[in-house]
């Protein structure tokens, strides 16, 4: 007999004579002729009760196996339920333990504390709230991806190893093939990594964007979607060493053509999970954050805002706020910065653009003030910066100088320059955080918590 998944059986029109659900048992009540039992596949938020009638061979010793974590199969019959909140329940006439759970099985009904379950990785994922979480990650996955196809985007799979320090910040992961215990030194004694990978050095990468440029300049529309690596040790909620990243990049695309392609995918993503994952939703805005149906809405019915980084700096200033890193013009914004304008200012999700060109990488295309970048940064409310983005350099004296502005070796990017020697376009492209658009829509304040195996500082246990 096939089985059914929980998620299909409570979507049943009709009540059915046979059904097999087969999952783990999230609770079991012992009433006076049957038991209750909570059956949990993933499939979706609630799980099935069972009713096992205490005329089942072997019922109680039986049930003394069916405690919490244990794996479990039923079938039966699925009828009508009297209990409040469910429509279906299934009868069993036929129960079976698969795998047992013993006293020590660490998730139990009561709430855990999100630390704790960070500790118990491997299990989290079968409570409520992980198994929400993880389902709503897939399925923005996949809207990723629609997004982009249905607008005749290609996808680009770009290399994780790489040797280029794509955002120029030092923060990457070296990769390497040398004897730790025993390595290669030149005349001087110091470590040679010219005999390193490929005979230069080689790191994990930062962004796919370098690479994804190539492909623009090609295929025209392109997008990645795949896991960076940032070796910053900032212990944050925001920051995670690894984390996924989807980059779009886009020929004959200018930085505000850029930045309406941000807002319809942000909103896409927004409304693709309101519509398909509507009961994990509807948990997060019970239980993470009162607010969130309310903030998803007001994305979804307006525009975004849009401001120049000289209009921020002037709004910071003028805001009579007394910060914890005071802002001038040529400053990095802050988190605090980026909330303010975000969650206070505009109250909405707001695109900051035309940074000073000395807090941008080298790729960035210089404005005609000579001073600014056209660069962007969407800083959302609750997280702040959720995508990075620009305009790129499509001259090539100008690329040229700024990589010399940028300490950065002509002839490591060759490559890179070479786009701008043969049929050079305007172009641009932006990169979107996966965790922190996870974050955005649950509601869930931590990006351990949205990520299935967090690596951040302290945390590579499993
Ligand atoms: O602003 P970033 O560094 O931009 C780039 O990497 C560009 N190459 C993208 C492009 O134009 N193709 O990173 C882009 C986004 C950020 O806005 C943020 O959402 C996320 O990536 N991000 C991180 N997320 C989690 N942990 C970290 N350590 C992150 N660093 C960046
Ligand atoms: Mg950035």
């Amino acid at each position: 007999m096939q089985r059914t998944l929980v998620k299909d059986a409570h979507a049943s029109a009709e009540p059915r004579d046979s059904i097999l659900l087969q999952g783990w048992v999230r609770t079991r009540r012992d009433a006076k002729a049957f038991s209750f039992i909570e059956l949990n596949d993933g499939s979706c938020l609630k799980g099935m009760q069972i009713i096992v009638p205490d005329t089942l061979p072997g019922y109680a010793a039986l049930m003394h196996r069916a405690a919490t974590g244990a794996s479990v199969e039923a079938r039966g019959r699925l009828v009508a339920s009297q209990g409040a909140g469910q429509k279906w329940e299934v009868v069993a006439e036929h129960f079976a333990i698969v795998g047992d759970a013993d006293a020590t099985y660490p998730l139990q009904k009561k709430g855990h504390s999100l630390e704790f379950l960070r500790e118990i990785a491997h299990l989290r994922p079968r409570s409520n709230l992980f198994g929400a979480v993880f389902r709503v990650r897939s399925r923005l996955a996949y809207a990723v991806h629609r997004f982009f196809q249905e607008r005749g985007f290609h996808y680009v799979h770009t290399p994780i190893i790489t040797a280029s320090d794509c955002e120029g910040a030092g923060e990457m992961f070296r990769v390497s093939t040398l004897d730790a215990a025993n390595p290669p030194r030149d005349a001087a004694g110091a470590v040679d990594f010219v005999r390193d990978f490929f005979g230069r050095q080689s790191f994990l990468t930062v962004s796919g964007q370098l690479e994804g440029e190539t492909f623009a300049c090609a295929l025209s529309n392109i997008y990645t979607f795949g896991p960076t690596f940032r070796a910053e040790n900032s212990n944050t909620s925001r920051h995670a060493a690894e984390f996924w990243m989807i980059e779009p990049e886009a020929a004959f695309l200018d930085l505000f053509g850029n930045m309406d392609l941000a807002e319809a995918f942000v909103k896409h993503l927004v409304r693709d999970a309101r519509e398909h994952c509507a009961e994990d939703l509807e948990f997060f805005s019970k239980f993470v954050d009162k607010q969130l149906a309310a903030r998803l809405d007001f994305v979804l019915e307006r525009p975004f805002q849009r401001c120049s980084y000289t209009e921020a700096i002037e709004i910071l200033e003028k805001s009579g706020r007394n910060w914890e890193h005071p802002v001038a013009w040529g400053d990095n914004l802050q988190s605090e910065h980026e909330r303010f304008l975000a969650e206070e200012h505009f109250k909405c999700p707001v695109t900051v653009y035309n940074y000073p060109r000395t807090l941008k990488p080298f790729y960035m295309k210089v404005n005609d003030d000579g001073k600014t970048v056209r660069a962007m940064d969407l800083l959302v409310p609750g997280i702040g910066e959720i995508i990075g983005g620009s305009q790129r350099e499509e001259r090539l004296d100008v690329l040229l100088e700024a990589m010399r502005a940028h300490n950065l070796n002509e002839k490591d990017y060759w490559w890179y320059a070479d786009l701008r020697r043969y049929g050079t376009v305007p172009h641009s492209g932006f990169g979107l955080g996966f965790e922190r658009m996870l974050m955005f829509v649950t509601g869930v304040a931590n990006i351990r918590d949205v990520i299935p195996f967090a690596r951040t500082p302290g945390s590579a246990e499993f």
